[in-house]
């Protein structure tokens, strides 16, 4: 699974001059972006007994790699892994590694992906003023697209990114075509998902208020009426789901940066 050249963005990092979420080469972060990591779903659909975050993608496990992605990101100061309340002791193990490089706190998350996150945003460091958020379960992240959408956040205060949609997309009901919907303006959205803190917070307050559920952050900021820019996604930023995505994500060469 190749990356298609069009949606994936170019290195962050301009050789003519850095991106504005980059600090000068060598310097480490001002803790300004904080990363939070929902990492606490069952994920039942991949079968067995162990939760998809803590199966091994190669040598190391699927979430240990993605934690270290973000740790390793010259613009992120702190990461918030949100970890199964019976996993806390083992995922603090195995982050203690990447802990040495910036704070990394471990907390437990709730029944649903937005409990979770909200859990991961009561622990975000005040300094923060950028959030992103990745799941755990996307292992293939890139630097440049943390880059991406860290810069689009600081920009227009909520970014996401996305893939444009390229199946044909139809309403089904009990198993018959209801209708056809045209696709010209569907994308299908990734993580990372970056914010300014207050809006996120705001927006998970206001969802909270209000009793409601989104699939991801993005939605829960687009109901208070703000814009929310897309940035284009990478085809190997595949989430883990089934077994079947697990078996083709070790055949994938993990990228090293
Ligand atoms: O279930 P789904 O595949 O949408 O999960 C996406 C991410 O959200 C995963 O990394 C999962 O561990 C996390 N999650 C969570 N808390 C939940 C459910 C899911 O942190 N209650």
């Amino acid at each position: 699974m190749r990356a298609h050249p069009e949606h994936v963005p170019r290195q962050g990092r301009a050789r003519s001059g850095r991106r504005p979420s980059e600090p000068e080469p060598g310097e480490r972060s001002d803790g300004r972006v904080a990363a939070i990591i929902p990492a606490a779903g069952a994920g039942r659909r991949m079968g067995g007994r162990t939760p998809k975050q803590f199966l091994r993608l190669t040598t190391a496990p699927v979430l240990l790699v993605t934690v270290g992605h973000f740790a390793r990101h010259p613009a992120v100061g702190s990461i918030v892994v949100v970890a199964p309340a019976a996993h806390i002791d083992r995922v603090a193990r195995l982050v203690r590694s990447l802990a040495r490089r910036l704070p990394v706190t471990v907390v437990p998350g709730g029944p649903e992906r937005q409990d979770s996150v909200r859990c991961g945003l009561a622990a975000v460091p005040e300094a923060a003023d950028i959030v992103l958020v990745h799941d755990a379960v996307r292992p293939f992240v890139s630097p440049a697209l943390i880059t991406a959408v860290i810069d689009a956040a600081r920009r227009h205060g909520a970014a996401i990114c996305a893939l444009p949609v390229r199946e044909t997309v139809k309403r089904v009901v009990d198993g018959y075509v209801e209708s056809t919907v045209d696709r010209s303006a569907l994308w299908a959205v990734q993580t990372p998902q970056a914010f300014r803190a207050a809006l996120l917070r705001e927006a998970h307050d206001k969802a909270r208020r209000d009793a409601f559920r989104g699939t991801d952050e993005a939605m829960l900021v687009e109901r208070l009426g703000h814009p929310v820019r897309v940035v284009p996604g990478s085809e190997e930023n595949v989430k883990l789901t089934t077994p079947g995505d697990l078996r083709r994500a070790r055949t994938l060469r993990r990228r090293r940066w």
